[in-house]
């Protein structure tokens, strides 16, 4: 996809029209990670949002005990960074490119005209605010309701709605994660996630390869994960 129907996917541009978006697309500056790179960390202070052009990128956050644990795996057309905008204070997370990423950058003080004469830049902005509460909500019930496995089951399935891809084998899902990352992102042992996943590939669920996984039976992985 060119990037400009990529970025045409975020909602900072929701609503735009083509002369607008161009005008607001046009204010923002390029950046490459390598993977494996450190964009911000947690508690830094923050003044840019950014979007995601190509590649993947972890948001994560430490625990008291040094562990980590990841809150969202982002991939192209996803956007991140605001909160700092609209809650001044430091980066609530620490953002890491998993494999090399191209982003596209918009500073505060380019924002906060759109802002002010566009309501649908807000609107959209607003929009992602309220879609990521929703979904903090759901995640906070699973570590109450869900178990390890079903937790799995979900995070694979959020995975391949957005890096999936249908193949005459299955789901394809080229996550680039490693199995630590996978048990971070679900919130539990490295062990019990490898379990959970070892008993998937038994049941002929699913394929497992390195940093990525073959979804074989979604209906069964859609009833697992609810
Ligand atoms: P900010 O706090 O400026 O920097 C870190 C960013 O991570 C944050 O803005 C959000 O854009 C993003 N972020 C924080 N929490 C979550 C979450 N639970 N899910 C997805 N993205 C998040």
């Amino acid at each position: 996809m060119e990037t400009k129907a990529i970025l045409k996917q975020a909602p900072l541009f929701r609503g735009l029209d083509d002369e607008a978006f161009e005008a607001l697309s046009s204010s923002m500056g390029e950046l490459v990670l390598d993977r494996g790179a450190v964009l911000f960390h947690e508690g830094d202070t923050g003044n840019q949002l950014y979007v995601v052009v190509d590649g993947k990128l972890k948001l994560g956050r430490h625990g008291a005990t040094g562990r980590e644990n990841l809150l969202a795996v982002l991939g192209p057309g996803q956007m991140f960074g605001e909160l700092s905008l609209f809650d001044p204070g430091p980066r609530s997370t620490t953002a890491t490119a998993v494999t090399k990423c191209v982003l596209r950058v918009l500073e505060n003080a380019d924002l906060a005209p759109w802002l002010a004469g566009r309501p649908e830049v807000a609107k959209g902005l607003l929009g992602q605010l309220a879609g990521r509460l929703r979904k903090a909500n759901d995640v906070v019930s699973d570590l109450v309701f869900s178990d390890v496995p079903g937790r799995v089951a979900k995070a694979l399935l959020d995975l391949a709605a957005r890096f999936g891809e249908r193949t005459h084998n299955g789901l394809v899902v080229h996550h680039e994660l490693t199995q630590e990352e996978l048990a971070q992102l679900v919130g539990a042992s490295r062990e019990t996630v490898n379990k959970a996943l070892a008993d998937f590939a038994a049941r002929g669920w699913l394929r497992l390869e390195p940093r990525s996984v073959t979804i074989l039976d979604l209906e069964r992985m859609n009833r697992r994960a609810r």
